[in-house]
């Protein structure tokens, strides 16, 4: 698949280094191209890094790699984004990462998908620490990602794309349950960093 990746963060590396790793072509946008040309070539496999426009542009799948209150104006940065699948892995935290700043009524990704209404977002990944997305960091261990979208389409599409890194895509429903994924993200954040566990925990839903 055609993956871009906005944002060159701890995620966004991460993702981009995987995602290239496997079977994917990888694009990477950046408020600052150079970052993101740096970070292309030190991830090799013919990642390709330049501003959000033209890596959005080249893409069928775009991962949007940045906090969720710079969505607003990143997504004005990103160009046409009608027909493309956008993968929102948010956790929307207050500035001391203890708190949500949306929630119960709506969510990041319902808010990200009213900012982009041409696009199909789809939340993913947002419950697996930035360390565990490398394959070596999971070894023995088949971590759940949960995956929440309107369109079934995208949904199946990005599922595709979870597996092929390693992970469970779990069908989490509608985009509106990003609801109840988001306040599981964060209650990931406090074990890894406010009761002690490290960045290393994940949320499993065992099944039967
Ligand atoms: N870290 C985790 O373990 C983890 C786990 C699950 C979900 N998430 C979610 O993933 C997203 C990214 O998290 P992260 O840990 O990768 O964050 P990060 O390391 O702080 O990186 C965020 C990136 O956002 C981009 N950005 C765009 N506009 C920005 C602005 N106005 N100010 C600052 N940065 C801006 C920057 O990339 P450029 O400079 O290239 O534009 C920056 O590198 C967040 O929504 C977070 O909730 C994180």
């Amino acid at each position: 698949m055609q993956v871009a990746i906005i944002g060159t963060g701890n995620m966004g590396s991460g993702l981009a280094s995987i995602l290239a790793q496997s079977t994917h072509e990888v694009t990477i946008g950046s408020r600052d191209m150079a970052k993101a040309a740096t970070l292309a070539s030190q991830i090799g496999h013919g990642v390709v890094g330049g501003d959000i426009e033209a890596a959005v542009k080249m893409a069928d799948i775009v991962i949007l790699a940045i906090p969720f209150p710079f969505a607003e104006e990143t997504l004005k940065a990103a160009g046409d984004l009608s027909k493309k699948i956008l993968i929102d892995i948010s956790n929307p935290i207050t500035p001391d990462f203890q708190g949500l700043l949306v929630g119960h009524t709506t969510s990041a990704a319902e808010e990200i998908q009213k900012l982009a209404p041409q696009a199909k977002v789809v939340k993913a990944f947002n419950t697996i620490f930035a360390q565990l997305l490398p394959s070596e960091a999971r070894a023995g261990k088949t971590l759940q990602v949960f995956v929440a979208a309107d369109n079934a389409d995208a949904k199946a599409e990005v599922s595709t794309l979870v597996q092929s890194l390693g992970f469970d895509a779990i069908d989490a429903g509608p985009l509106s349950n990003s609801r109840f994924i988001e306040p599981i993200g964060e209650m990931n954040i406090h074990f890894g960093y406010f009761l002690g566990w490290g960045p290393v925990s994940a949320p499993m839903w065992p099944r039967g």
